[in-house]
């Protein structure tokens, strides 16, 4: 039986292979944690996605079969297996958000990226996407950047000062 390892792939190199592998010690290895997992292993991915030989790799750690994983990937929206931007940021569009300033956080975005909803900059480098609820309510309204929340965003300067660190 083949195996997968470090070495086989171009976007798997041995770093990320070491920074996989510490995620999932962290999480103990624990399949019912697979979405978290999967959600840390996306953030420090270049182009924020899951490719094939990193799902794979990580199928064959955690001994999940494969197609659990496509499953998992394809039924969430935060997760994708294709490329994507070196930063993408999702935009919160459940119920607490809305009532709490979600239009002007959004129209203060596609202002400042100069793009919509859904849309990703002619560099490639960031992604505007709406999402579900990430359990940020608290400090609504939020929004996600590669991984990582940010709240009380209610002005348009707020929000420059998030985008600032991702220039
Ligand atoms: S409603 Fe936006 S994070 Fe919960």
């Amino acid at each position: 039986m083949s195996s997968v390892n470090a070495t086989t792939f171009e976007v798997l190199n041995k770093e990320l292979a070491a920074k996989i592998d510490t995620i999932i010690t962290n999480n103990a290895n624990n399949s019912t944690k697979l979405v978290g997992i999967l959600l840390e292993v996306q953030a420090i991915v270049p182009k924020q996605y899951l490719p094939l030989e990193i799902a794979a790799y990580i199928s064959q750690k955690m001994n999940i079969p494969l197609s659990r994983i496509y499953d998992v990937i394809s039924f969430y929206a935060a997760l994708s297996d294709v490329p994507r931007a070196d930063c993408v940021i999702q935009l919160c569009d459940s119920v607490v958000c809305k009532v709490t300033g979600n239009t002007v956080l959004k129209e203060s975005l596609q202002e400042l990226l100069g793009i919509k909803v859904n849309e990703i900059t002619a560099d490639g480098k960031y992604a505007l996407e709406p999402t579900a609820c990430f359990g940020a309510c608290d400090i609504a309204p939020a929004i996600r950047v590669n991984g990582r929340v940010f709240g009380h965003l209610t002005s348009k300067e707020k929000v420059k000062k998030v985008l600032d660190n991702y220039k």
